[in-house]
């Protein structure tokens, strides 16, 4: 049977249902589809550290190769422009920029960037860079990488190096990538490199993340002041299973600890009390100046939605729930709710949606041209959905970009877990559209 060009879900959305220059986009980072990773004078990253130690990754395997981007970035753009998005969420390797993460800056590293700017200006497609998606430069790490304060300074000199090269062409700047993962899952819960179980060391960690985000914002703000500066959270809403006092306090709680952790810092330049009192003696070093530097203006907040937390005492699921192959409750209604919240709890800045979507276990058509992967449609479909839900009450969106643009090395599950709207065989490198791509191109260029 041949697959119908354009994939149907019973609602048709088109740009028209979303706000006047609405931006559409797809998102990847460095090391999840550079590959080259000993290329051109790259430094070794964290990453690249955390990937060899047995056990790490659930499939053993490492971004050495990945999607081999370093070297078909200009199909890969292609691929982009034909999908009919407007704008492109990419990251930036540190290591590429400062082997050892401080001093020398490596031109070859900036030239890689820089062919990939102007080629995605030369096609059409407006640049969204991302400066810290986890690669932290390994000699970073080895002097203590985000629990030691230098980093954020560090942070700000490699931001002011990249905008320097990169300049106004690039359109938006986001310093940090969920910050939340690079501290809490990285420096406590071990999922993610460096792989360390210490929540003091993982709240020194988010601070100076915090800090090197306001460092980053003021070098940026002097060296590209035309550009959109922003940050990027992960915000998982909480829901508690039942009306029980003690499930509405642990639902709390954990919103506490994920979301407000983050956002009560940068949007209102403070630690929330609570939580603060929660973590007792494990709280950071907050230095003079610090809630001010980091609560610095934001031309826009990105935030990253995959699904709801369900916050019950005695480990229920929600009725009917489908989920993910993360194992992730496919939950839209949660989407629309944390942007209403967003606006209704916090004087937010403009929008973006910089990563939303989700994995299942695709597999190629036996002709080899397609994936019916109709549960992406759909959840794109539905979450999509919920966004203009959230812009029809007044919350000001201004772009959604879908995760991935095609399947990549998924962090601490390497290669089993498939986000892309574009099927990567990695034995041939060959790319292929799945459905949901012919999906989200027919949004876009309708
Ligand atoms: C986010 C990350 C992104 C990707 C998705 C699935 O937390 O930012 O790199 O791994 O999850």
């Amino acid at each position: 049977m041949t697959p119908p060009e354009t994939p149907q879900t019973s609602s048709v959305l088109t740009r028209a249902d979303f706000p006047r220059n609405f931006q559409f986009g797809v998102a990847t980072s460095s090391y999840q589809i550079e590959g080259a990773v000993l290329e051109d004078g790259r430094g070794t990253s964290i990453w690249d550290t955390f990937c060899r130690e047995p056990g790490r990754i659930s499939d053993g395997s490492s971004g050495d190769i990945a999607c081999d981007h370093y070297h078909r970035w200009p199909q890969d753009l292609d691929l982009i422009a034909a999908l009919g998005v407007d704008a492109y969420r990419f990251s930036i390797a540190w290591p590429r920029i400062q082997a050892l993460g401080s001093g020398t800056i490596n031109p070859l590293g900036l030239d890689f960037y820089e062919r990939l700017v102007d080629g995605m200006l030369e096609r059409g497609l407006k640049p969204y860079a991302t400066l810290y998606h986890w690669d932290l430069p390994q000699a970073l790490q080895d002097a203590g990488g985000w629990t030691n304060r230098d980093t954020a300074y560090r942070f700000a000199e490699y931001a002011r190096a990249v905008a320097q090269r990169l300049g106004e062409r690039v359109v938006s700047y986001a310093t940090l990538n969920e910050p939340w993962c690079s501290s809490v899952l990285s420096y406590q819960l071990g999922h993610h490199a460096p792989g360390l179980h210490d929540r003091k060391a993982a709240l020194s960690a988010a601070h100076h993340l915090l800090v090197g985000h306001g460092e980053a914002m003021k070098a940026l703000r002097e060296v590209v002041p035309g550009s959109e500066l922003g940050i990027v959270l992960n915000l998982t809403p909480m829901y508690p299973a039942s009306d029980s006092e003690a499930e509405h306090r642990t639902a709390a709680l954990e919103d506490g600890k994920f979301n407000r952790w983050f956002l009560d810092p940068l949007l209102r330049g403070e630690y929330p009390f609570d939580i603060w009192e929660h973590y007792g003696a494990d709280v950071p070093e907050v230095q003079a100046g610090d809630l001010e530097t980091l609560k610095g203006p934001l031309d826009f907040m990105g935030v990253n939605y995959y699904t709801r937390a369900f916050v019950s005492s005695d480990a229920q699921k929600p009725a009917g729930a489908s989920y993910t192959a993360m194992g992730w409750e496919v939950f839209p209604q949660g989407f629309t709710d944390l942007l209403l919240r967003l606006k209704r709890d916090y004087a937010v800045p403009p929008l973006f949606i910089t990563e939303n979507g989700a994995a299942y276990s695709d597999t190629l058509s036996t002709d080899g041209e397609s994936v019916h992967d109709l549960e992406r449609v759909s959840y794109f479909a539905s979450h999509l959905e919920a966004v203009r839900q959230a812009t029809v009450q007044g919350v000001d969106v201004r772009g959604y970009f879908a995760w991935s643009l095609m399947d990549n090395f998924e962090w601490a599950f390497g290669y089993e877990k498939r986000f892309g709207l574009v099927y990567v065989d990695y034995a041939t490198q060959q790319r292929t559209l799945k459905d949901s791509a012919r999906w989200f191109r027919a949004l876009a260029s309708s």
